[in-house]
């Protein structure tokens, strides 16, 4: 099929530079979720129609396989589908979806293209309590004989609480031959594209509906409120499918974001108001507690994330525990059994399995072996102020509390390096070194006395 999705509109009520498809929903813009939906049903040709926001959008939405057609001015929904006329192939049936419709459902598609398409026009409708803006679908003995739009509605009209969701699937040459014929004399002097039902009545062609799974699959953005109504309703999804499919234990399903994918192994638990954000992948048992923000991540199975901690572009292995309050930038790799307490932030460092840095540190471009302890306060100071430098730590090596590590560095294997060390020179192996002021004390000392108070 022909899918034509619409997304030229301005978005005054957005208030933002930003155009309105743009906007995220759990961390990708709204025309994103439109577009992976409609290629889910392997279309022929996706055509984007586009204005306000000019190339930005289709610089943010990538893919070879859509074409984007300018539609400057916009003068209507019909108008927008006409600016796509050409690029659409007669064979196949053309289906209309909405650019800031995102919540919309393959399976819900599915059925209306079941319902119309080759010889029939169909419609997606719902019924609502309050129809109040949209345009209401008017059946004379149960057939659908127009769409009426809400401004040129009378009363009796607008008591009809099935309303057009707008997404639609017609017959391509028909289709083209209806928007040929569309004018503008209505309310809000558009060419819209509600009018071609009549047109299809006319021409005897048989117009029929399907009806959405949920009908807040067919919710629009038009404000920030619409648009965190809905990110809450994708997280309510994306929370049920991780707890009815993967079995993750949530601690409050509506205290959890997604942005991205989350990949669960068997047994999982999240605690309250964590944040996951692209690929994250989570092995059997993990446990993640309260507040984390984990982004593009691998956790390896059993491994124990605590309160507070923040993981970005690192791999963890297994049976490892991290946090409270720790932070892994990018291209931290952890090996199993691995600790990493709390105030400790590491960078583009691979720390073999079994060791720990159990508090306060800074670790920068560093390898570490198996077995090693890093002390409380230790820091590498891997930059110079102009290149950043490498400190290589071998296996069952201890590195004192307060130590710094002047990179370029090297400890041995076994080595010990005693508390409050700035070590400038390699450490060799099974070796204590230590660079330390000798202590002294001073017999002659005594405690000034305190002032006397001033008389007189
Ligand atoms: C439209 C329907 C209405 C339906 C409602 C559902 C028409 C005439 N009316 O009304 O029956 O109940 O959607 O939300 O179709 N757009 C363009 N170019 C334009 C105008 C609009 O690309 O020139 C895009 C918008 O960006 C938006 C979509 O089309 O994604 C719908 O436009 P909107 O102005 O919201 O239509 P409504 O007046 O709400
Ligand atoms: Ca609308």
């Amino acid at each position: 099929m022909n899918i034509v999705i619409l997304a030229a509109g301005m978005g005054k009520r957005m208030r933002s530079a930003l155009p309105k498809v743009l906007h995220p929903l759990a961390g990708k813009p709204l025309l994103q979720h439109v577009v992976d939906e409609a290629r889910a049903l392997d279309p022929e040709t996706v055509v984007v129609v586009y204005g306000h926001g000019g190339e930005a959008v289709s610089q943010a939405i990538p893919g070879d396989d859509l074409r984007w057609v300018l539609q400057q001015p916009q003068l209507g929904t019909g108008h927008a589908v006409q600016q796509a006329a050409p690029l659409l192939a007669d064979g196949v049936p053309t289906l209309v979806l909405y650019g800031d419709v995102p919540l919309i459902c393959a399976e819900t598609l599915d059925r209306l293209l079941q319902a119309g398409g080759r010889d029939a026009l169909a419609l997606l409708t719902v019924e609502l309590d309050d129809p109040t803006g949209y345009g209401r679908i008017v059946r004379r003995d149960g057939r659908i004989v127009r769409i009426v739009e809400h401004r040129d509605a009378d009363e009796a009209q607008r008591a009809i609480r099935e309303i057009n969701t707008g997404i639609l699937v017609a017959p391509t040459p028909a289709l083209k031959r209806w928007l040929a014929a569309l004018g503008n004399d209505n309310a809000q002097g558009e060419y819209y594209l509600t009018d071609i039902v009549a047109l299809a009545v006319h021409d005897g062609v048989r117009v029929e509906s399907a009806q959405p799974g949920q009908a807040s699959e067919t919710l629009g953005v038009n404000s920030k409120l619409q648009l965190a109504q809905l990110e809450r309703l994708l997280q309510a999804r994306i929370a049920a499918r991780l707890m009815e499919e993967d079995g993750v234990r949530l601690a409050d399903p509506a205290r959890l974001d997604v942005r991205g994918r989350l990949r669960c192994g068997r047994d999982v638990f999240i605690d309250v108001g964590c944040v996951f954000e692209g690929e994250v992948e989570l092995g059997d048992d993990v446990e993640i507690g309260p507040y984390c923000t984990i982004r593009s991540a691998r956790i390896g199975a059993g491994t124990r994330i605590l309160p507070y901690s923040n993981i970005d572009e690192a791999a963890v292995g297994a049976h490892a525990r991290i946090g409270p309050f720790a932070r892994l930038r990018p291209g931290t790799e952890l090996g199993d059994g691995t600790h990493v307490g709390n105030f400790v932030e590491m960078k583009n460092t691979k720390m073999r399995a079994g060791s720990k840095a159990n508090h306060l540190a800074y670790i920068g471009d560093a390898s570490i072996g198996e077995r090693v302890n890093v002390g409380a306060g230790t820091i590498t100071c891997n930059y110079d102020g102009v290149n950043k430098h490498e400190t290589v730590i071998g296996d069952d090596a201890f590195i004192g509390s307060d130590t710094q590590l002047v990179a370029p560095v090297r400890v041995g294997r076994g080595a010990t390096i005693g508390a409050g060390t700035t070590l400038t020179h390699d450490a060799p192996e099974g070796r204590l070194t230590l660079s330390r002021a000798k202590q002294v004390t001073i017999d002659s000392w005594k405690r000034p006395a305190p002032k006397k108070p001033r008389t007189g």
